[in-house]
């Protein structure tokens, strides 16, 4: 079955790391490391650890490992609009905002495994990319940027860091809570007009009136980074993706008051409101860039907000839901399912 499922076994012992949006906390000790298939069960599975901190080598590359990890926390005050190494970032938003704790947090987009899985096929681009290519994608969108340069410091530098820490992880292997968490769809369409009530209680008091976010008082980088506006990340982005957007929310919002093992929200407040930040009809975001967007349809998610598609069911149906019908038939009809 290719339905997202629910996990509900709890995990013990997990450690759950608190931080500020610019800071990164100590290492935690290591528990023994499991190496899963994408889709082990979750109760069979631990939880991937990644290295200690204390760990990074006292030389040269322990140096440029360093200097990554902190340009994933502290993107903006590097590479931002007014950064101190250069101006490759369109807006102000860190890595870490989206990637949470410098890409270290279970089901929070992280990079536990990233380094051994590239080069590899992407859709979105209909091509094989490297992992610094893969860096540029999210400095395009979501940061509205220029790309770093392959052979820059600061793409070397993040890199470095990202290999650092898949470095106990095989070649092309997933490790368990490095993918987003599988949730249950929905059967009914998501509502953003029961996500705009969601949003008022659970995240406007961080996430701001009109979702945009609160600038650090340093005016450097947010303490609450936008979600929707000229400011935060363009559609073509993944987080503009409702599945995605939702599965991310209900694992990691509200922010330090949620993890996937407690989560803050029901799965439908995850999905509302995931679809109520992204519907266009009533937020704006930047425009797209020009960079490409799926031009091989067959390999394009089913929860892209934009048509065509391999079958012919409304774009609104394939970014709001309800999904499984479009499953349904695409299962009945040996076409391609990918979110
Ligand atoms: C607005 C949110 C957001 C921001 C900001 C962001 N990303 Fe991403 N990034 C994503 C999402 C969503 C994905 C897709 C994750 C998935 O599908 O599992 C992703 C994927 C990636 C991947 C691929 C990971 C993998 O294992 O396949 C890399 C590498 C990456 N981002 C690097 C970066 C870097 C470096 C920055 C900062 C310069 C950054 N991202 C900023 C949301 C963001
Ligand atoms: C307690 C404050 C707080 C609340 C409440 C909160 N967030 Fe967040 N949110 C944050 C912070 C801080 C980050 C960035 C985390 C970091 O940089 O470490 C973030 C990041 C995000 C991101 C990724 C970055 C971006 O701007 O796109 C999304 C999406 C998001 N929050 C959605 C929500 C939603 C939806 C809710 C309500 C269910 C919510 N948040 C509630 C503080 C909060």
């Amino acid at each position: 079955m290719s339905f997202y499922t629910k996990r509900s076994i709890l995990f013990s012992g997990i450690i759950v790391f608190f931080l500020t949006s610019c800071d990164f906390g100590s290492p935690k000790p290591q528990k023994p490391a499991a190496i899963v298939k994408k889709d082990t069960v979750a109760a069979k599975a631990e939880i991937w650890q990644i290295p200690d901190t204390n760990t990074i080598p006292n030389d040269e590359f322990g140096a440029m490992i360093r200097y990554g990890r902190d340009l994933v926390l502290n993107t903006a005050y590097y590479i931002g609009p007014e950064g101190k190494v250069s101006k490759n970032l369109g807006n102000k938003m860190n890595c870490t905002n989206c990637h949470l704790e410098a890409g270290t947090k279970p089901y929070a987009f992280n990079y536990f495994s990233s380094h051994a899985r590239y080069p590899q096929y992407r859709s979105r681009e209909d091509k094989i990319l490297t992992l610094a290519d893969r860096v540029n994608n999210c400095i395009e969108r979501p940061h509205s940027g220029k790309p770093l340069k392959l052979d820059s410091k600061e793409m070397v530098a993040i890199v470095s860091y990202m290999k650092w820490l898949s470095q106990d992880v095989p070649v092309n292997q997933h490790v368990e809570g490095d993918s987003p968490l599988k949730i249950e769809l929905p059967e009914r369409a998501t509502d953003p007009v029961k996500g705009e009530a969601v949003y008022k209680r659970e995240c406007m008091s961080c996430h701001g009136a009109d979702g945009e976010g609160k600038m650090r008082a340093d005016n450097v980088c947010y303490e609450y980074p936008p979600l929707w506006g000229m400011k935060s990340y363009q559609p073509g982005s993944s987080m503009h993706r409702v599945v995605k957007a939702a599965a991310f929310i209900y694992a990691n919002m509200p922010n330090k008051l949620s993890s996937y093992d407690k989560p803050k929200l029901t799965i439908e407040e995850a999905f509302d409101v995931a679809a109520f930040m992204n519907d266009d009809r009533i937020h704006k975001r930047p425009f797209n860039n020009g960079a490409v967007n799926y031009p091989n349809i067959k390999t394009k998610p089913l929860d892209y907000g934009t048509g065509p598609f391999v079958d012919s069911f409304p774009d609104l149906q394939h970014k709001f839901g309800p999904w499984k019908p479009i499953l349904e038939y695409r299962e009945k009809n040996n076409l391609p399912v990918k979110f």
